[in-house]
């Protein structure tokens, strides 16, 4: 039992695991957070239907989309976006995501609205196209959960999708919001509702901060009478600076900075929203 204990609670070498595919595409869990994403009134799994309203609106009018622009949606989910985004009359609206149980709402969604969106399942860090894209979204801070060479392959992908005078429209978590956050140890029989499975079990939850590399981690040991299993949810806090010098090596640099990707005029929070395009030539 110390042992095993021991093991459940020790901090980890940062970013030294990838679960959040267990996250999305665990048939038990992905049904826990395809039930989150459409609670209008849950800003979890994704935002307040609300938000989502004015966010596209603010999206449309901002980058000038039209029934010739491009745009596509990494980690697309249920399709909240896309779905609103053509339903506006937008050319053409890709969404990808690796969700299988999300996409088929989606797709499912668009069918009976008569709505021709190209749904792609998959992971997106594989995702290749020929097309170039006059608007690449990535919403709900997911950068967020993708490790140094995870965001580096992805950059490289968005410079390659972008069209010349195209934008990437993307939330991240701040370095404020790192400061707030603590360490902690919790024990809980079926917690969160029995969100981990639908048998019993136990959760050793272990909440850590890396100081240097402003990444926490929520570490789940989740013991059910027949098995355990660890979820590992890391996220990156950025400084726009850091952020800044991450997109520089690949070509691309911020154009303008937001508190969330509605507009709303930047002010230090836990959240901001960027807007990012190809580097100018010096
Ligand atoms: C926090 S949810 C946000 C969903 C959507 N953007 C929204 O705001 O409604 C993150 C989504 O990204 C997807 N996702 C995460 N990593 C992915 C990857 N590597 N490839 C494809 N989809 C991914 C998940 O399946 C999930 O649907």
């Amino acid at each position: 039992m110390f042992k095993k204990i021991n093991q459940a609670t020790t901090k980890p070498i940062v970013w030294s695991q990838y679960t959040a595919d267990v996250l999305w595409t665990d048939e038990h869990i992905a049904k826990q957070m395809l039930s989150f994403h459409l609670n209008p009134d849950l800003s979890l799994a994704s935002r307040t239907a609300s938000f989502i309203e004015e966010s596209v609106a603010w999206l449309v009018s901002e980058f000038k989309l039209n029934e010739t622009s491009q745009v596509i949606d990494f980690g697309c989910g249920p399709g909240l976006y896309t779905h609103r985004i053509k339903a506006k009359g937008i050319g053409t609206v890709v969404g990808l995501d690796f969700s299988s149980n999300s996409l088929s709402y989606a797709s499912e969604q668009a069918k009976q609205a008569n709505l021709a969106i190209e749904y792609n399942y998959g992971n997106y860090l594989e995702y290749s196209d020929t097309r170039k894209f006059d608007l690449i979204t990535l919403v709900m801070c997911d950068l967020c959960a993708l490790n140094p060479d995870q965001r580096a392959l992805l950059y490289t992908k968005f410079k390659s999708l972008l069209a010349p005078n195209g934008s990437i429209a993307l939330d991240v978590y701040t370095a404020t919001r790192f400061a707030s956050q603590n360490e902690s140890l919790e024990l809980e029989k079926n917690s969160m509702n029995g969100f981990w499975s639908e048998k019993d079990y136990w959760c050793i939850k272990s909440s850590f901060k890396y100081e240097d590399e402003k990444v926490t981690l929520d570490q789940y040991v989740i013991s059910q009478e027949d098995k355990e299993w660890s979820v590992f949810n890391w996220l990156q806090h950025f400084t726009i600076e850091e952020l800044s010098q991450e997109l520089a090596t690949h070509g691309l640099e911020v154009k303008s900075t937001y508190s969330d990707l509605k507009g709303t005029p930047y002010q230090d929070g836990d959240e901001m929203a960027l807007v990012i395009g190809h580097k100018s030539e010096a």
